[in-house]
């Protein structure tokens, strides 16, 4: 490959992670990473739907699985919930703890 497409890639590469470095694992800040698009960047609420930062991990825990269980309503995150095993949902209770 070409010395300079190389450079661009690893800017590219260095950007798309650059805001979400912590002390979560990558593939947990990855994963929660999809959650921004509707709960606000960096799990910030801009709107009605719940913010994600700093919830307890018991709760979010609890509500995600319930939303997988379906016995709690949800437009969306039922389906969403759906997607992700108990140690991935550990997982992103810790981080969202974790985040500020
Ligand atoms: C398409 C938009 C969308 C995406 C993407 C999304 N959510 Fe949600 N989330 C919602 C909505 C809307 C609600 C309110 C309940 C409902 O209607 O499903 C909600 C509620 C929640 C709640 C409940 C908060 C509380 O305290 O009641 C949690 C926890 C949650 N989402 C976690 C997540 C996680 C984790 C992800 C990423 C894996 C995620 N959401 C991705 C739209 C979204």
């Amino acid at each position: 490959m070409h010395k300079k497409t190389i450079l661009m890639l690893g800017g590219f590469i260095g950007l798309a992670f650059s805001g979400i470095t912590g002390a979560a694992d990558m593939h947990t800040e990855v994963i929660a990473s999809t959650c921004m698009s509707c709960h606000g960047p960096g799990g910030k609420s801009q709107g009605k739907i719940p913010s994600l930062t700093g919830l307890h991990k018991d709760h979010f825990v609890k509500v995600m699985t319930e939303f997988k269980a379906g016995t709690r309503a949800s437009s969306v995150m039922k389906r969403l919930a759906n997607g992700y095993t108990e140690a991935e949902i550990e997982a992103m209770g810790d981080y969202f703890a974790s985040l500020k």
